[in-house]
């Protein structure tokens, strides 16, 4: 593991940055695994103003995100589509066809689950999954439980992850309770992943994670397992 501590989230941006333009130069057909939250949000304006500047170019990339609340579609500011939209995908120039997130509002959502998986495996893997963390240790929604789950499945949100989500939403009441998650499975089989970390806050669960016991209990730290791992932690 390459964990590397910085000041502060403009250089955690930077340098998360810098990980996800290395790979889409070196391989420019790269399938990129792709996270929400606060904490990607720099990263993804770095790579907008590398992509403005000319230096990259994401024509050829594919993209495919780890997660998405159960019952909101595409055009619901809440969800992950509309937040990969804004973020980044409208700013780029990658493929919408090349773009993958959960389908929240799938009729059959064991199938959209199955399909899901599929896709990666044709994909032949993820190239560069990056990730954020919860406060209770998950990464995309996989909480903490007494397994890890491998595929891609549907989860009840934690109370603490409700919380710390509501932020987000007009009142606690909006958040969604269930979700949609990639599993662990095509995390872990990602060739290199990147895992970003921002604030006082998380300091503790990322200590658990990366240097306490391997549990189901603390999902991010199966990562510990990961033979291409970097983490990305600023505590300001
Ligand atoms: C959500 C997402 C996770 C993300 C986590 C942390 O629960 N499903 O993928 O890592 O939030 O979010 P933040 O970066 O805002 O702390």
């Amino acid at each position: 593991m390459n964990f590397i501590t910085v000041s502060n989230y403009d250089e955690l941006s930077r340098k998360g940055a810098n990980i996800i333009a290395a790979q889409v130069i070196q391989k420019p057909k790269s399938v990129l695994g792709l996270a929400t939250g606060s904490s990607p949000v720099g990263i993804y304006r770095e790579l907008i103003a590398r992509y403005e500047a000319g230096d990259l170019d994401f024509s050829k990339v594919k993209s495919i995100n780890l997660d998405e609340y159960l019952g909101l579609d595409g055009s619901n500011d809440q969800s992950y589509r509309y937040f990969m939209q804004k973020n980044l995908f409208d700013h780029i120039n990658i493929d919408p066809a090349n773009t993958y997130v959960p389908n929240g509002c799938a009729e059959d959502v064991a199938a959209e689950c199955e399909a899901y998986d599929a896709r990666i495996e044709d994909f032949g893997g993820i190239d560069l999954q990056l990730l954020g963390i919860g406060l209770d240790g998950h990464i995309g929604f996989n909480e903490p439980a007494d397994i890890f789950e491998k595929g891609t499945h549907v989860v009840d949100l934690h109370e603490s992850t409700i919380e710390a989500n509501a932020r987000f939403f007009a009142s606690r009441d909006e958040v969604p309770t269930k979700a949609v998650t990639m599993g662990m499975g095509g995390i872990m089989q990602a060739k290199k992943v990147l895992l970003i970390a921002n604030g006082a806050a998380k300091k503790e669960i990322v200590q658990k994670a990366f240097f306490g016991p391997i549990t189901p209990l603390v999902p991010a730290s199966i990562l510990q397992l990961h033979s291409d791992l970097t983490v990305i932690y600023s505590e300001n």
